[in-house]
């Protein structure tokens, strides 16, 4: 029997079994250092592939390190700070502390206003829909959808793990200059992830050689971290992703919307989207 049920919490979701509220609750009055570091994403929008920068970062672009490890979000790589457990590991957990959340705004530690780093990873929505579509009916803690039309209402009603896509993004974002964050999209990483990766090291502090940072940028291609098992997660066990359902290195495109969305659904989230969106200052690269 697999628990997949949403718990609404505090104007958000979280998932039954997974995360503890009166846990998530105490992220808020977490002490950070100046070191510590968090990718911020809502789902399928680019999480793993900043974990793997920040790795190859840390190691200097070896990426041998990585491939011994079981899976990126375990132990002292990169973990989730919502997951049970995890809270109490990063108070004495070393340096640099380098942590991911789905988490909205609200739950974050406040000492984040004078201390630490934020980088926000964000993806057009459309994209982000299609992943999760499939990354639904990989993993087990999240309710397989009964079609592709269904799924779409749900994203758009923000009843998923990470509530509202658009409340996400703008809360977020309004909140750029409240801390130390570095704001940017999965479609710039795409289109020249060169200077995305001298961006993020120039934000970290990373000082890299010309080499070592060619291999930071080579390493975390679609194509070669495709190749790597942890990337997939495939060490995680089968009762929690059915792996046969597909990879977590899916696609890693823009624009594989217009291979799913009927021309009445494209028109209905533009408008949602346009309302949603009137006022946020960025724009996203759709294809
Ligand atoms: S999760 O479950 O929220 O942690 O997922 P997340 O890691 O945020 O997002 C997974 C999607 O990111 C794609 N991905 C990449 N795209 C391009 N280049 C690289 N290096 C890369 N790494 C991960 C991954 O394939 C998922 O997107 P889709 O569209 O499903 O392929």
């Amino acid at each position: 029997h697999q628990n997949h049920e949403l718990v609404p919490h505090k104007g958000f979701k979280l998932i039954s079994g997974t995360h503890d509220p009166d846990d998530v609750d105490q992220i808020y009055n977490l002490e950070i250092r100046d070191s510590d570091v968090f990718v911020v994403t809502y789902p399928k929008s680019g999480t793993i592939w900043m974990q793997q920068i920040l790795l190859l970062l840390e190691s200097k672009g070896d990426v041998s390190a990585i491939r011994q490890v079981n899976n990126y979000s375990n132990g002292d790589l990169i973990p989730w700070i919502e997951l049970n457990g995890n809270r109490q590991a990063f108070i004495t957990a070393p340096s640099p502390r380098l942590r991911v959340t789905h988490l909205q705004y609200q739950f974050m530690p406040s000492a984040l206003s004078h201390k630490g780093k934020v980088i926000y990873v964000a993806r057009n929505p459309k994209d982000v829909l299609v992943s999760y579509f499939y990354f639904h009916k990989v993993a087990n803690m999240l309710e397989t959808p009964k079609d592709f039309n269904d799924f779409f209402e749900k994203f758009l009603q923000g009843d998923v793990f990470g509530c509202s896509w658009f409340d996400h993004v703008k809360t977020w974002h309004a909140h750029k200059d409240d801390m130390n964050m570095l704001f940017i999209t999965y479609e710039e990483m795409i289109q020249d992830l060169q200077s995305a990766v001298e961006r993020i090291a120039l934000f970290l502090g990373k000082e890299l050689t010309d080499e070592q940072l060619a291999n930071v940028v080579k390493y975390s291609t679609f194509n070669n971290m495709r190749k790597i098992p942890q990337a997939n997660y495939e060490q995680v066990p089968g009762d929690l992703l059915s792996h046969q359902q597909g990879k977590f290195m899916r696609k890693g495109t823009v624009g594989d919307w217009k291979n799913h969305f009927t021309v009445a659904q494209n028109e209905r989230f533009d408008e949602v989207f346009n309302k949603e969106m009137e006022d946020f200052p960025l724009s996203f690269l759709w294809d």
